[in-house]
């Protein structure tokens, strides 16, 4: 089943295009990895998907169901998790709120939604009530990425979360996607760690200058034909 969709996505800013034509899928239970340079459009796309940046043409759906004229919040409540590259946090909120807000929840269910974001990334207990602002890069994309997780996301999308993160918690991420490929997710991610994005990905999307420049299964494939890609 295919989870998420775009289909000759174009997009930009202003009068700028950024993104010509993409076309993406990413299966129930499976790994799309968007491969690509600085600069050549990753994090426009996923926005683009989120209804973050503007579409200019092409459909983007969600298990079928068109969302291409949907706002981000209406995409975000039909079970999409957004976890975008600049680790956004609510800055004057404890990393509690941050993990809690909007989803009026009871002190019962709160302390699920809790105990679930700690199983992940256990550092995030001793950092409950610190506001999330004073948090390090690493323990922001923790809290982002368990934001994310704690929603039951049917599909996810996320943007080079690897970026700076020491190995271990690359680790425990990793982890944490296969858990939720077996759990039937549909994951999106932008990435430049190769390592990474070959542990977790089953088919990956090349992305250059806005266009989609190759495409096709990890399994396989070799690492310097996707290397050559990459900025790092
Ligand atoms: N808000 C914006 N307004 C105008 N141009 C933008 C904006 N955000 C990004 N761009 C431009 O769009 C192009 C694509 O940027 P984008 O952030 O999508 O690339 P990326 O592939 O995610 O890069 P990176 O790997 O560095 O995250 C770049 O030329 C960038 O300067
Ligand atoms: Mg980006």
């Amino acid at each position: 089943m295919i989870a998420l969709e775009a289909d000759g996505v174009t997009s930009g800013y202003g009068e700028t295009v950024v993104v010509r034509n993409m076309n993406i899928h990413v299966d129930a239970g499976s790994v799309t990895c968007l491969l690509g340079r600085n600069g050549v459009g990753k994090t426009t796309l996923l926005k683009t998907i989120m209804g973050v940046v503007p579409r200019r043409s092409g459909i983007t759906r969600l298990f079928g169901q068109d969302i291409s004229t949907k706002r981000p919040y209406e995409i975000a409540a039909r079970q999409v998790a957004y976890a975008p590259q600049e680790s956004a946090v609510f800055a004057d909120l404890s990393v509690k709120d941050n993990l809690t807000l909007g989803l009026k929840a009871s002190e019962a269910q709160a302390r699920n939604v809790l105990d679930e974001a700690f199983a992940a990334f256990p550092i995030l207990e001793q950092r409950l009530s610190q506001k999330a602002g004073t948090l390090s890069g690493g323990e922001k994309k923790m809290l982002v990425f368990a934001r994310a997780l704690v929603r039951h996301p049917r599909v996810m999308i996320i943007d080079e979360i690897s970026e700076g993160l020491q190995p271990s918690i690359v680790y425990l991420i990793t982890e944490l996607i296969t858990r939720l490929k077996q759990n039937g997710v549909g994951i999106f991610l932008a990435e430049q760690n190769l390592a990474f994005a070959m542990a977790v990905g089953d088919s990956y999307v090349v992305m250059h200058r806005g266009t989609m420049v190759e495409t096709g299964a990890i399994e396989g494939v070799a690492v310097a034909r996707l290397e050559k890609h990459l900025s790092i």
